[in-house]
Formats: C-alpha cells, structure tokens, sequence
C-alpha cells in the first residue's frame, strides 16, 4: 500500500495536480455564486412577500392585529420576469436603499437617488460589447432626451425590474419585434404615462400611421425604432430617437434588394450569419420575405433559361408548321 502511494505520487505530474486544484478552485467559485444566488433570492422574497402582488399584510404594532392592503399596482413587481431579467441576480438593496427593510418605509426614502446604468456599466471591459457610452451619446442626441432632459432616463425604456436582453440572444425575430414595440407602446399608446412628461395630447398611433398599409402586419414585422432611430454601425440597437420629420416613410428603404433592415433589424443575424456562413441574403430567406429584399440570382437564371426553351420551342414549331405548308 505504501509502496503503491509511493509510486503513484511519484507519477503524478505537476500539471495534473494543478489542474484538480484549479477545477476545485473554480467548482468552490461556482458553489459560492449560486449560493450567493440562491442568498439573494431568499432576501428578495422579504420584499416579494409584499411587493409581489396586488395585496400585502403588515402586523399593526398598535392594535396587535394583522391587516391586509391593496398594493399601489406601480410598486407591483412581478417574480417571474424579475427572475428573466438582466438583473436578476441582485438583492433590491442593491439597488435601493438598505433602509427598505423597515416597514413602514422611512419618509426620506423617496427621495432616494437611483443609480444610472452608468454608474455600473460605464469603463466595464466585462460589458464593452454593449458600447454603453455609446448608448448614452445616441440618447442625449434624442428628441425624448433634448425634449425632457431631467425627467427621461434610461430607466424609462429599460424597467428595473423587467428589462432583459433581446436582440443579441432572441432567435425569433419577431419576438424582438414585439418585445421592443412594447416598450414604445408602454408612453405611446398610455396617455398617463405619456403625460408624467408633458402636458401634450398623446398621438394616436394607429391614426398617425395611417398611411402605411397593412399597418399591423408591418408592427408585427418591424420595430419603431428602425423607422424613428437613426441607423448606427458601430451599435446593435440604435438610440437616437429623431424628431418625427425625420422618420422613414419611404417603401424602398424596406422593400429593396440592399433593405435598411440588413443594418437595423437583422443587424445581429446578419453578423453572426457573415461569420459562420458569409451568406448574409440567407437570415431574411428564413425569416419571412421582404418583398424586393431578395432577389435570388439562380431562380432568375432559370427562369430565363425556361423563357429561352419556350421561346426556341415556339420558333422551332412555327418554322416546321412554314416547311410543312410550303411542301
Ligand atoms: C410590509 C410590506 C412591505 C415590505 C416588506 C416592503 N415594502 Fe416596499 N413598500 C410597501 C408599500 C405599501 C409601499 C408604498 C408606500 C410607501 O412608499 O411607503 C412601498 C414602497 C416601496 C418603494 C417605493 C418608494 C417610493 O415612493 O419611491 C420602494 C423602492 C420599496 N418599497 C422597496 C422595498 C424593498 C427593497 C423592500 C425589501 C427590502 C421592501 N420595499 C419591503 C410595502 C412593503
Ligand atoms: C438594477 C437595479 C434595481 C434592482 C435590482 C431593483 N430595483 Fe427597484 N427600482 C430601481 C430603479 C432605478 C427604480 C426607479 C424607476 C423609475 O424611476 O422609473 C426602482 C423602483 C422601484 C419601486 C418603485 C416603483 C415605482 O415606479 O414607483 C419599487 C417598489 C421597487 N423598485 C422595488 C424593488 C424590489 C422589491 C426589488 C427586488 C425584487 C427591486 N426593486 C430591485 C432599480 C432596481
Ligand atoms: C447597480 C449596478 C447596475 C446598474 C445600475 C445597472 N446594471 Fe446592468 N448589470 C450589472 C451587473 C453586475 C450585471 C451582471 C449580472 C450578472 O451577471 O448576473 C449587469 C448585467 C447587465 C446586462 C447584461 C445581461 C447579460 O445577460 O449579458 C445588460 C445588457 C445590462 N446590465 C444593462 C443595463 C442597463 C440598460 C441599465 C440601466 C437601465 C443597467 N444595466 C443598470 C450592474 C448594473
Ligand atoms: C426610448 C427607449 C429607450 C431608451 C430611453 C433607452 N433605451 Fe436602451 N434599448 C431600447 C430598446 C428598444 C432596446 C432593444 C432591446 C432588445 O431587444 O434587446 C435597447 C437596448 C439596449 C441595450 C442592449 C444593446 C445590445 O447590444 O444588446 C443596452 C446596453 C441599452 N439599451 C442601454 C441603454 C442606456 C445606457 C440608456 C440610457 C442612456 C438607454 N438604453 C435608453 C430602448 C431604449
Ligand atoms: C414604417 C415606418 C414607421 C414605423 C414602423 C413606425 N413609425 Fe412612427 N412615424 C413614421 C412616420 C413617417 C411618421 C411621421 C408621420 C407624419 O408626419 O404625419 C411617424 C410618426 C410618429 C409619431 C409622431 C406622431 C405625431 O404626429 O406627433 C410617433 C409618436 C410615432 N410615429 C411613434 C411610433 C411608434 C411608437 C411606433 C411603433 C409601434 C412607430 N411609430 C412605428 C414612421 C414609422
Ligand atoms: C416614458 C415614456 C416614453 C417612452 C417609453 C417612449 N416615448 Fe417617445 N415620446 C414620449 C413623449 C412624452 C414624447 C413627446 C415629447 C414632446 O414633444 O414633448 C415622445 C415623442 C416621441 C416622438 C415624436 C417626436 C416628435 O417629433 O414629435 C417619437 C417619434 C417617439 N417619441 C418615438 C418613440 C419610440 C420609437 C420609442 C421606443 C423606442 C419611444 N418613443 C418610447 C414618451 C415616451
Ligand atoms: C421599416 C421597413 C419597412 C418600410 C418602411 C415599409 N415596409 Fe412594407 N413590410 C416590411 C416588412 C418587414 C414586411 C413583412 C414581410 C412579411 O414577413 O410578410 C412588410 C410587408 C408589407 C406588405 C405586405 C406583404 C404581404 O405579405 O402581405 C405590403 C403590401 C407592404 N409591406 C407595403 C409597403 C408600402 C407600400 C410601404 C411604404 C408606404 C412599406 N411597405 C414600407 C417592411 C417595411
């Protein structure tokens, strides 16, 4: 036995011995941050239990008795798309103030400053791919940001508790389509919300777009962004809101061989698509059919190559049908 141990310390080599050390190293990481997970999400529920639905109860220390109230619906969080969100791993305090965890919550709390996305994503290599400077320029340039600089903040499209990524990791398109409308048609088709900014009339959106035909197959199709935000290369999703004199209206900026889409909607497919196949026509292919977006070079070709037969087909009859009668 000790001549085994003997001989088996002596083979084992110095790279093996890292190696399960690290793998002990990373599965202990890997422990630690589901506990933590695990830690943050039972926290969580001291707050869920009553900001998680319409109803909440609080023992009146006065009387000794329970009692049930309705929660005000704006602070209503729901679990389930806490738990899909970006965020999703956090503790509320992270966010809010640790002085949550009284009830009632201290007056002063209201007045609580909220992070920016900034504050935590700004200079962070781990989150470049995101460019969120970027971001933040294209939004300052943004009639909502130019118009309400002081009230209108990214919290106002991305919802602390629900927002999670879509267009870099949703396989179907018109999944993006509709999460990202929604976030539009949250102010735009709310007038109480809209009006939290300004004390205009809300546009009515169906009417405004009227003219576009088949209006609700093209809010199914296409975002509003690709028609109110201003194309961007060097970002996914492109923030600049522009003033609604600038907004596409004509069909061929869609509806063309070299279709807008490619650098907006598609964009992500696009790029993943170049880079696995370098056949970038095949995403809108497979995606539904953007009238004139896809011109395919061999049906042409064989169609043309069908029109020659019938017309040589044709000649050949016609010109036997001459020999024939002059015989
Ligand atoms: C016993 C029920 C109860 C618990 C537990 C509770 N809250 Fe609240 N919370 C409320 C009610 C009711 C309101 C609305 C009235 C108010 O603002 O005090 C509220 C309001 C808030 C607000 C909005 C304040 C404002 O007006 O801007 C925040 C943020 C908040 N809670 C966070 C938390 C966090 C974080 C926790 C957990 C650490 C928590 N709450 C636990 C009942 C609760
Ligand atoms: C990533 C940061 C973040 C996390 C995590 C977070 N919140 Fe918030 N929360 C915010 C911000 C920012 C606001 C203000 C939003 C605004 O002003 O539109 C807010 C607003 C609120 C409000 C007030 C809603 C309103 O519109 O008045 C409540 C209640 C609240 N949070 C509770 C919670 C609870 C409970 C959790 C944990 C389940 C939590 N938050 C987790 C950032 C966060
Ligand atoms: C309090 C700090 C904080 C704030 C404020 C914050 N984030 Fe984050 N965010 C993080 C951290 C930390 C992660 C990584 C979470 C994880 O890995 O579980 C993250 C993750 C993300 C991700 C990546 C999700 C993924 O699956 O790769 C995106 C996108 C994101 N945040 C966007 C935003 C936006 C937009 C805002 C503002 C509306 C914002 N964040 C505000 C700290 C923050
Ligand atoms: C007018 C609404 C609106 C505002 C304001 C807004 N965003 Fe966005 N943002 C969107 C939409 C829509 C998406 C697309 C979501 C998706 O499908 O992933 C998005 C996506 C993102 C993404 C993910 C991009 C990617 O590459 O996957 C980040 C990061 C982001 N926004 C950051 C910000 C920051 C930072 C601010 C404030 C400076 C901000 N956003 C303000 C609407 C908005
Ligand atoms: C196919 C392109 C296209 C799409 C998609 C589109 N819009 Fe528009 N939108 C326009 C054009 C063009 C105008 C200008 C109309 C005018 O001047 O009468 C406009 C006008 C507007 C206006 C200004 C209305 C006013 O007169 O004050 C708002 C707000 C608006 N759109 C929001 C949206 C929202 C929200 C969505 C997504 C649900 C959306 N749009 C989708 C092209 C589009
Ligand atoms: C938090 C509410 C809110 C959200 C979310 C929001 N908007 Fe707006 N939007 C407004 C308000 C308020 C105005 C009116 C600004 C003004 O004229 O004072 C406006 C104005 C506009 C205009 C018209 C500008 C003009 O020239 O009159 C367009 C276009 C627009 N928004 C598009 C969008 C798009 C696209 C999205 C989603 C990516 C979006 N909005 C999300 C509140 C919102
Ligand atoms: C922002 C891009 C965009 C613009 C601008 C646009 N379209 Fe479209 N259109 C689409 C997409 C995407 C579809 C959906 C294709 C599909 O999957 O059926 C569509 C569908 C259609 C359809 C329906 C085809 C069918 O299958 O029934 C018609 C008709 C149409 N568009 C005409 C127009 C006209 C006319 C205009 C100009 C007034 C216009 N479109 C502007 C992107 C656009």
């Amino acid at each position: 036995m000790t001549l085994l141990f003997a001989r088996s310390t002596r083979k084992v080599p110095v790279h093996f011995m890292m190696a399960v050390l690290l793998f002990l190293m990373t599965s202990f990481s890997i422990q630690a941050q589901t506990d933590k997970k695990a830690e943050n999400a039972k926290f969580n529920e001291k707050c869920l239990k009553c900001h998680g639905q319409s109803k909440y109860k609080y023992l009146n220390p006065e009387s000794g008795t329970e009692v049930t109230k309705r929660m005000y619906i704006e602070t209503i969080i729901d679990r389930n798309q806490f738990a899909e969100s970006n965020h999703r791993n956090f503790k509320c305090t992270d966010c809010h103030s640790e002085d949550y965890d009284s009830f009632p919550h201290p007056g002063r709390l209201r007045m609580e400053t909220k992070y920016a996305c900034i504050d935590c994503h700004g200079g962070d290599e781990k989150y470049a791919k995101f460019k969120f400077e970027q971001i933040e320029a294209e939004f300052q340039a943004s009639v909502h940001s130019t118009k309400h600089s002081d009230d209108f903040n990214c919290w106002m499209c991305h919802n602390p508790h629900t927002y999670k990524i879509n267009a870099r990791s949703d396989e179907k398109i018109k999944d993006i389509v509709a999460y990202d409308n929604a976030i539009c048609l949250n102010c735009h088709a709310d007038i109480t919300k809209y009006q939290m900014l300004t004390d205009k009339v809300n546009p009515n959106i169906v009417q405004k777009h009227q003219w576009l035909p088949n209006q609700a197959l093209h809010f199914k199709n296409v975002r509003c962004i690709e028609c109110h935000a201003r194309a961007n290369d060097s970002i996914l999703v492109a923030h600049n809101i522009q003033p609604k004199s600038k907004a596409v209206r004509r069909c061929v900026e869609c509806h063309s061989t070299n279709s807008m889409l490619m650098a907006t909607l598609y964009k992500y497919k696009v790029q993943e698509g170049r880079s696995k196949a370098g056949f970038y026509n095949g995403v809108i292919m497979n995606e539904g059919y953007v009238i004139g977006a896809n011109r395919n070079y061999y049906l042409g070709l064989i169609s043309l190559i069908m029109f020659g037969c019938v017309a040589a087909g044709i000649l050949i009859h016609a010109s036997l049908r001459i020999i024939k009668r002059k015989k």
